[in-house]
């Protein structure tokens, strides 16, 4: 019986490997992901947190191994049956990759014009109803993505992976390059959405705060495959990278932060965006 039998596992990779060249980047990985919980990603730049992500969504073809999502085999697919289920997740890219060319409204609206024969009227309207969802202005719809700022367009991204009311997001580095309060203001978006529609997220992160904030659980990238846990969990393990990365001083003050912001981001907390560790520049710039 594999593990996607079991009602809870959502998604359900195992022995994965993926190989560039003589490069081995995932070698023996198992990774899976509950319905509804907040998975985070980190490990060191390179490990490939972003290469998972992308297999998962089948943005790249594995060398070898199984996924599963919804309990369906990705690689078992018939072109319609595909887009069936890539219909049932979303995804925010890095920089929300929106189509520069179109309004955010009308990045909203692409991939409910794809997957859908919904009406133009009704087509609005959901639009309508994903800007607002996300905590955009009305008339930000009808702004270029070079119109807005950074958390306006990570905002307007996320806007666009529940276009089709996603089960599952995929977020990958959805704080980095906001401003403290941005981020917490993200942070706090994303669990409202999580708690209002069940979603399920698996987001792929440098920011401690986050992790610490929104995550459920959080898989290393560590030797080509996964270790998984609570934070709490993971700080026992004896390992040089996974100590230094929650128990140096950024993550010990991510967790200070924590404790004193319970439960989660609360209006407080976002009004002291200070109390999240560092600036994301700096935060940034001390993982490369
Ligand atoms: N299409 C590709 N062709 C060749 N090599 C690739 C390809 N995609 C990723 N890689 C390599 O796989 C490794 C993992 O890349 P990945 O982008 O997943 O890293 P990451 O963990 O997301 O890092 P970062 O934190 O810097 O974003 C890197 O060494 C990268 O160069
Ligand atoms: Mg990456």
């Amino acid at each position: 019986m594999t593990v996607a039998a079991d009602a809870q596992t959502i998604i359900n990779v195992s022995r994965l490997r993926n190989k560039f060249g003589v490069q081995v980047v995932h070698d023996q990985l198992d990774f899976s992901v509950r319905r509804g919980e907040v998975m985070g990603i980190v490990g060191g730049s390179g490990t490939g947190k972003s290469v998972l992500m992308r297999t998962i969504i089948g943005l790249n073809r594995p060398s070898s191994g199984l996924i599963e999502v919804f309990g369906k085999d990705t690689s078992k697919l018939s072109p319609r049956e595909s887009r069936a289920l890539q219909a049932r997740w979303g995804v925010l890219f890095q920089d929300g990759a929106l189509f520069s060319s179109l309004t955010v409204a009308q990045n909203i609206e692409a991939p409910i014009k794809e997957h859908t024969k919904l009406s133009k009227a009704l087509r609005q309207e959901l639009v309508d109803v994903k800007v607002s969802m996300v905590g955009l202005p009305a008339d930000a719809a009808n702004k270029y993505p070079s119109e807005l700022s950074g958390g306006m367009r990570k905002r307007a991204g996320l806007a666009r992976a529940l276009a089709l009311d996603a089960e599952i997001v995929f977020l990958d580095e959805p704080t980095a390059g906001l401003d403290p309060i941005g981020a917490a203001k993200f942070d706090e978006l994303i669990l409202e959405l999580q708690a209002t529609l069940g979603l399920t997220v698996v987001m792929v992160t440098h920011d401690l705060d986050s992790l610490h904030a929104i995550c459920d659980r959080v898989s290393v990238l560590l030797d080509k495959k996964v270790k998984v846990g609570t934070i709490a969990e993971l700080i026992r393990e004896p390992d040089p990278w996974i100590e230094e990365y929650f128990k140096g001083p950024r993550g010990r003050a991510a967790e200070t932060a924590k404790t004193h912001t319970a439960p989660h981001i609360s209006g407080a907390a976002m009004a002291e965006g200070a109390t999240r560790t560092a600036m994301p520049e700096q935060r940034e710039a001390e993982q490369i």
